[in-house]
């Protein structure tokens, strides 16, 4: 087994340092800088260019990949949404001729996404999976599959898959613009593993964890791009550290959670792009003056620093991207956390890496 870790003490964390590789092999062969063009195949340009509106249904951070990925598709002007795969199940939300579904799961194989997978394909439905896993039940039943290609993923809070999903649909959003991106987006797109890299070479999330690891609960604000990273962090705080930890769209924090908010429940703010950012700054303030500590993850276009007791960097790149290198940076502070904690990282209680029962 130690030999499968490469070194690391953990599985998780090997999986974080992987993140560069992963996102190169998700990218390879799919995007031509030279002519700005993303190609992931007709079947699945015909699949998109003819969806109308997309729903997505997803479980775990997955869910919260289908959360970013609905957002950017709505900013192409396709109506999309997001469903928790087991409240989909539950409600099916209509759905006319061109709708698509897409099933986000790492492993394919999660009860809850295939059952509304199914369901959609029921009905008459066309259905994508984005997954990792080739040859799985979701590649296998689904009408069309992109995979994001991360390599085995042992730990069970996942970690690489999640960046090469967010990665994956952004290449899906070209291929519904008829697969040309501008050449800075592409350009962006390369230059991500590269910056992932640098994100994990010079962190100082380790200290962040060591400084408030005895805090009584973390809460995780984010707005537009950022609030599924801001979810993605208090998820993964939750699984391997057993703490409390809340996420929440920036502007929703006063409308109840602020009540919460004391000197010893740190909250992590994350600030990046420029759409909202400001308003997000407001909201930092509003915790500030609670006295409650703030540690901004931000790419430095706004001013969050100077309200921030710590900062955790990330470098500049398109806004559609920069989530993915915040999230790196959560990763890591909940991998410290719950390393101080001597938590079972690689398998915390309770939880199992693919669940396949509803
Ligand atoms: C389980 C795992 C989570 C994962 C979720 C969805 O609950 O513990 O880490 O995000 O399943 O898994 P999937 O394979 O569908 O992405």
């Amino acid at each position: 087994e130690e030999t499968g870790k490469s070194g690391y003490d953990h599985y998780m964390l090997k999986e974080i340092h992987e993140q560069p590789r992963a996102l190169r092999q998700c990218l390879q062969e799919r995007v031509d800088e030279l002519s700005g063009t993303v190609d992931l195949g007709d079947d699945i340009a015909d699949a998109v260019q003819n969806a109308e509106s997309i729903q997505l249904v997803a479980c775990g951070t997955s869910y919260h990949a289908a959360l970013y990925a609905a957002e950017l598709f709505r900013s192409q002007g396709v109506p999309a949404q997001a469903f928790v795969a087991s409240e989909y199940v539950t409600s099916p939300p209509p759905h006319d001729d061109d709708t698509l579904v897409v099933g986000v799961t790492q492993s394919g194989e999660t009860a809850d996404t295939l059952s509304a997978l199914r369901d959609a394909q029921r009905r008459g439905v066309d259905t994508l999976a984005v997954t990792n896993v080739v040859g799985s039940t979701a590649a296998r039943e689904c009408d069309g599959v992109l995979y994001i290609r991360s390599g085995p993923e042992i730990g069970v809070a996942a970690t690489k898959t999640f960046s090469a999903q967010v990665l994956a649909v952004n290449m899906v959003a070209a291929v519904m613009g008829n697969g040309s991106a501008s050449h800075e987006f592409v350009s962006a797109l390369r230059d991500l593993p590269g910056q992932v890299q640098t994100v994990l070479d010079e962190t100082n999330a380790r200290e962040v964890a060591e400084r408030f690891v005895d805090s009584d609960a973390y809460f995780f604000i984010g707005r537009g791009y950022d609030y599924p990273v801001a979810m993605e962090g208090a998820l993964k705080m939750k699984e391997i550290s057993y703490k409390h930890a809340e996420g929440f769209p920036a502007g929703e924090l006063k409308h109840g959670p602020l009540a919460l908010v004391t000197a010893n429940t740190p909250v992590f703010a994350v600030v990046t792009g420029e759409t909202g950012s400001e308003k997000t700054v407001g909201n930092v303030k509003e915790v500030e003056a609670r006295d409650a500590p703030v540690v901004a993850v931000t790419d430095g276009r706004t001013d969050v620093e100077r309200y921030a007791d710590e900062v955790l960097e990330v470098p500049e790149t398109d806004p559609r991207l920069a989530p993915v290198l915040a999230n790196v940076q959560l990763q890591l502070v909940s991998y410290h956390v719950a390393k101080q904690l001597g938590r079972n990282i690689d398998k915390p209680r309770n939880l199992a890496k693919s669940v396949t029962v509803e």
